[in-house]
């Protein structure tokens, strides 16, 4: 009897591990690509100075490219190897909210030695980005950023498909990432600006022929700094922005970026053989050729440009009905703010300061206990920002893109960030689609970490 139940509890186990012998490689061979956050080495400055340490996605800044199409599901295990906790912000895309990297909020921070995986299916194509959102005022100083591209089911034909990642570094003299990250002035005024604004090609381009069509994915990484680009030797269309394609391709001027904006041109190249096609950044002290493109050989021109294929994100028809909320900004240097709310406490500017803090929505500095709003899942909402401050401020939404109302009641492009010039309202709208607790917060780090966090709620 007792023989007969060991033979079959011993006939059952080994049928029950033999299916998962033939079920469980698949899975368990199939491992998890990690992303592991560490320092590194990089070269920015030419070979006379040494080498920067950075703190970088495997060791790189940028990080490792993430390139998927359309569709495709995206799978890392984040591996933290730095002296702090950290985590990853998917920037721009659409993800479940626990997917969405924001420590306290969506995840704890993943704290040295530990992990985390992150898996979602981002529906739509476009330019993204990747970075820490823990400490990021320091973390994505120091390199924590990535490139994420999501490709086109049929992508337009171009001869070279470019990324341009813009950064702003503050380096010392002796090539080091120079560690005053929390420097008051910097907080209260435009943020920490560096004094280097370098980019970085991804893949690095070589030369390009005359006439050549180009992909060009520009992407402003810095933390606080608004770039102002412009293309030399290249014409053609804007047809993305914040990786949402326009429905009509623009004519491209100077192109201002806060911080976190993403701009896809297809542009061909106009420079003669032996000129250079540039990429300009207008600094105080003048114009630089941040990326230069030799030109080498021709090729025959090529016909228009035609807008990308559309994205299936929600456009806006109308906001008659929309849920609305004002969003006063107020705060920062030479602004009127005399007192606001902390950690529910009333303090006046001078005491916030102190605490590093310096800037208020509605009153309240730092994330607020209440969202600023409460949105039922397909509810549409409009939030009429006012910046009632002296600087511009880069305003992001997670989990979904906006729209700007315009004054004519039409509605501007698809973004994830709105540059705001200082004094200026403008009111964005969206149908609420994706339950959870979304950020809503300056993309200037140090104006976030300085209070500019507020956070919407939609069940
Ligand atoms: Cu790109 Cu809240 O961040
Ligand atoms: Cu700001």
């Amino acid at each position: 009897m007792t023989d007969h139940m060991n033979t079959r509890l011993t006939r059952r186990s080994f049928v029950a591990s033999a299916a998962a012998a033939t079920l469980l490689p698949v899975t368990a061979r199939a491992s998890v690509p990690t992303l592991t956050a560490r320092t590194g080495q990089i070269r920015l400055l030419p070979d006379e100075y040494p080498e920067t340490e950075v703190w970088g996605f495997d060791g790189q800044v940028p990080g490792p490219l993430i390139r998927l199409r359309q569709g495709q599901t995206l799978t890392r295990k984040l591996v933290n190897q730095l002296p702090t906790p950290t985590s990853i912000h998917w920037h721009g895309l659409r993800l479940p909210n626990a997917m969405d990297g924001v420590p306290g909020m969506t995840q704890d921070a993943v704290q040295t030695g530990g992990d985390f995986t992150y898996s979602f299916t981002p529906p739509d194509a476009g330019t993204y980005w990747y970075h820490s959102h823990h400490q990021s005022t320091e973390q994505v100083a120091r390199g924590l950023y990535g490139v994420l591209i999501v490709d086109e089911t049929e992508p337009p034909d171009v001869d070279h498909d470019l990324t341009m990642v813009l950064d702003d570094w503050r380096l010392t003299q002796d090539g080091k990432t120079s560690e005053d990250f929390d420097r008051p002035h910097d907080w209260t005024h435009a943020g920490r600006l560096g004094n280097f604004i370098h980019a970085v090609s991804v893949p690095q381009v070589t030369t390009v022929r005359k006439n050549a069509r180009l992909r060009l994915r520009l992407i402003n990484v810095a933390t606080d700094r608004i770039m102002e680009i412009s293309l030399i030797g290249l014409e053609g269309k804007i047809v993305a922005f914040d990786g949402m394609p326009l429905l009509q391709p623009q004519t491209p001027e100077r192109l201002f970026m806060g911080p976190a904006q993403r701009v896809d041109l297809i542009v061909d190249v106009t420079a003669d053989e032996g000129e250079d096609a540039l990429i300009a950044s207008h600094e105080r002290d003048g114009v630089f050729a941040i990326v230069e493109m030799p030109v080498s050989g021709s090729s025959t021109r090529r016909g228009n440009i035609a807008a990308l294929p559309d994205n299936p994100h929600h456009r806006l028809t109308t906001v008659k009905d929309a849920r609305k909320v004002p969003l006063k900004m107020e705060g920062g240097a030479m602004g009127g703010l005399r007192e606001a709310t902390f950690k529910g406490q009333r303090l006046s500017i001078q005491e916030m300061v102190q605490l590093g803090q310096a800037w208020a929505f509605n009153g309240v500095v730092g994330m607020p206990d209440e969202p600023l709003l409460r949105a039922s899942t397909g509810e549409t909402v409009m939030i009429e920002m006012v910046n009632d401050t002296a600087f511009a401020h880069a305003m992001h939404l997670h989990g979904q893109h906006f729209q700007e109302v315009l004054e004519d009641g039409s509605f501007g492009p698809l973004r994830d960030t709105l540059l705001m010039a200082r004094a200026e309202t403008r009111t964005i709208a969206f149908r609420a689609d994706a339950p959870g607790k979304w950020l809503l917060h300056c993309h200037m780090l140090s104006h976030a970490a300085a209070g500019m966090r507020t956070w919407l709620h939609v069940t």
